[in-house]
């Protein structure tokens, strides 16, 4: 049975922490829902981790519809949200088509977008029609060219007391939980207590009710970055990257394959192939 927004709240309830983690294809998907991670993120972090970019700004609807349905397939306990694109949400009415989308084609059981008080329309419209909702605040990646680059959010008076009230408009709107991004503890502590709904912290400290993370930086599968709020669980990068090393010597060097990895046929059946054909050639030359 998949985890339910029901179940998610459940945990808010008791107090269990919530692990959620960012997945893209079919393989990572299936060993996060084997390992009993209840929340996957299909998040537009696709842009730089799977997709080459340098940012979430070119990742398209197609791209979320695409990856979003290979994470869908792989998976039979997770809730599968995923990313409404930049500028998919820009007015409601694109909200909704680009949700119904992620829904209906991708199979996501819920959509996330970034922002505050300003998409609280937007959310209760999707709501509305039945949609669940997850909110973004604190740094939101897809505004970076008006933001800036990625640093901590909400320090100031001011900027502290729009995110309080952007994540009371979310919750009102009928979002089912937040993600806050490159928050101070304390804000993000004084959010999670304040609200009704599971709030999901990256970079955002331990008082939120549960934690996202990008696989990749999880898994060490990029052997160059390391976000400072990211902890490695493994090495992959350096692991795949020493095993397709060998591999690529063993090719050159002629250790790959052997005999275990081929097989055989008997040799009179050859023979008799080869000497069919070259008697066909002989005909065709002939003919010539
Ligand atoms: O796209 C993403 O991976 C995200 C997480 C950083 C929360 O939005």
């Amino acid at each position: 049975m998949r985890c339910t927004v029901r179940d998610l709240a459940r945990m808010k309830r008791r107090g269990e922490k919530i692990a959620m983690i960012t997945a893209y294809d079919s393989s990572f998907a299936r060993l996060v829902d084997d390992a009993g991670i209840p929340l996957i993120l299909v998040g537009d972090s696709l842009g730089s981790t799977m997709l080459g970019h340098r940012s979430t700004v070119p990742v398209t609807l197609d791209d979320m519809v695409h990856h979003t349905a290979a994470v869908v397939r792989a998976t039979s306990r997770a809730l599968v949200v995923a990313d409404l694109p930049f500028f998919s949400y820009a007015t409601v009415e694109r909200a909704v088509a680009a949700a119904q989308r992620l829904l209906q084609h991708g199979g996501a059981q819920a959509v996330k977008l970034e922002g505050g008080a300003g998409q609280a329309a937007t959310v209760a419209c999707l709501v509305r029609n039945g949609a669940a909702v997850m909110g973004h605040l604190g740094y939101t990646p897809q505004s970076e060219h008006a933001v800036g680059r990625a640093r901590v959010q909400g320090r100031g008076r001011a900027a502290a007391q729009r995110m309080l009230a952007d994540a009371r408009a979310l919750e009102e709107a009928g979002a089912f939980a937040l993600v806050l991004e490159l928050v101070p503890e304390e804000l993000a502590g004084a959010i999670t207590a304040r609200a009704r709904i599971p709030v999901i912290g990256i970079g955002a400290g331990a008082r939120c009710d549960g934690q996202v993370q990008v696989l990749h930086d999880v898994l060490g599968l990029d052997r160059t970055f390391q976000p400072r709020h990211a902890r490695r669980y493994a090495e992959l990068g350096q692991l795949a990257f020493a095993a397709l090393s060998a591999y690529a010597a063993e090719v050159q060097q002629g250790a790959f394959p052997a005999a275990e990895h081929g097989s055989t046929m008997d040799a009179a059946v050859l023979a008799e192939a080869l000497a069919h054909a070259a008697r066909q050639e002989d005909q065709a030359d002939g003919s010539d």
